[in-house]
């Protein structure tokens, strides 16, 4: 029976050795077997089959993280998923496993604030030049592919800026010019799109937001084709990069239900934009008005859109930006999204660093809001009375 994605992330990590429909948590350094050659054994099997899940130690996983691997490898319908710490750890493995001292990375402009930080500046240390695109004009890419380019790192949408790129554009100059890909997908989770398919060789998404859905831990994925499988896996074995058992176990938890979550999350968020997009005051970030060239790149790649968007605002009036923030009661202040809860952040414009589609003057702000499972008529009553204050 094929059964649709959905009921599979129902149906999947039953135990039935425990009789429970939940999966143990197997917490291990020390894998026990029953005999030397039971060792040996494992790892040949190992050998042979690296995406076999077989283990003769515990930074290698337990039955708990492999539960998780395999889920995800389905959700992603690619070759392997590595699982990582933080999100974070999981962008660090996929630029890790692909570039060496010499070569050249090119980047969204819009990238995650600490990807930026890591290519542009730590990453210097070690001789690996970053380079950086503008989202909505991919002949710069083409303009600074070099013989030391090896890696096209896309981030879509757009950190904080929301804009959308021509994925398929994208694929094909990186394919023309044999370059390896990679795309941080966590805004949209391979629920809305899936990369690996598409074409991309590597998909990138923060388990601390949807996958996990509930604010309680932090952990990352890195989905694989089996062109870099190889690549990655031996950077993962080189960095011990890898999630533990109880994360592993809250985030397979969370996925039971990340359908379901990331369908009301959009359904609500579709409700709020469209009360937002009537305000004149602002620009509203999200796919929502036909006509617009973001819309068309959404519309064109995604099934779904997920529940971060931003407004930008123009005002000399900082403080009533601060106050529009600060008065709403439903919104919690800070870092963070994916949870089922609704969360605000404001950012002035030295926070959203150089960049193309979204360079924020002085008089502009960037008001980040995550729409939550929430009732959507409370967080638009609630987003009302704020909007009173910004001026
Ligand atoms: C788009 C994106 N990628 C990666 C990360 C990093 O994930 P983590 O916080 O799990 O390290 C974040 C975190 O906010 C993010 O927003």
């Amino acid at each position: 029976m094929n059964n649709s994605l959905k009921t599979f992330l129902k149906h999947t990590a039953k135990d039935f050795h425990n009789q429970s429909v939940n999966p143990p948590v197997v917490r291990a350094s020390t894998i026990i077997f029953k005999s030397m050659q039971h060792i040996r054994k494992t790892q040949a099997k190992a050998q042979k089959n690296p995406i076999g899940g077989h283990y003769d130690y515990g930074r290698q996983g337990t039955s708990t993280t492999h539960i998780l691997q395999k889920i995800l490898t389905k959700l992603e319908e690619s070759y392997h998923v590595f699982t990582t710490p933080t999100g974070f750890g999981a962008v660090f493995l996929a630029i890790f496993s692909i570039t060496r001292p010499g070569d050249e990375i090119i980047l969204t402009d819009s990238v995650y604030s600490p990807t930026r930080i890591l290519t542009q500046h730590f990453l210097k240390e070690f001789n690996i030049k970053a380079v950086f695109y503008d989202p909505h004009d991919l002949k710069t890419i083409e303009k600074n592919i070099s013989k030391k380019t090896k890696l096209i790192f896309v981030e879509n949408p757009g950190s904080n800026s929301f804009e959308f790129q021509d994925l398929g554009k994208i694929i094909s100059i990186a394919k023309k010019n044999k370059i390896l890909t990679a795309i941080d997908n966590t805004w949209a989770t391979p629920y809305y799109f899936k990369p690996i398919k598409f074409g991309f060789d590597m998909s990138i998404v923060s388990a601390t937001k949807y996958y996990s859905g509930h604010s309680d831990v932090m952990g990352g994925s890195l989905a694989v084709n089996k062109k870099v499988f190889n690549k990655v896996k031996t950077a993962e074995r080189n960095t011990g990069l890898r999630l533990g058992p109880d994360d592993a176990y809250l985030i397979t938890r969370g996925l039971r239900t990340l359908d379901v979550r990331l369908d009301r999350h959009s359904e609500n968020a579709k409700k709020v934009a469209e009360f937002l997009s009537k305000n004149k005051k602002f620009k509203l970030l999200y796919p929502y008005k036909k006509d617009s060239y973001n819309f068309r790149m959404w519309k064109k790649y995604y099934s779904g859109a997920s529940g971060l968007m931003g407004l930008k605002i123009k005002s000399k009036n900082t403080n009533s930006v601060k106050k529009f923030v600060n008065s709403l009661k439903l919104f919690g202040y800070g870092y963070s999204w994916g949870g089922f809860e609704s969360l605000a952040l404001h950012q002035e414009y030295r926070e959203t660093g150089n960049r193309k589609y979204l360079n924020l003057a002085k008089d502009e702000h960037l008001v980040r809001l995550h729409i939550g499972l929430e009732d959507p008529s409370d967080l638009i009553a609630d987003i009302k009375q704020a909007l009173k204050h910004l001026k």
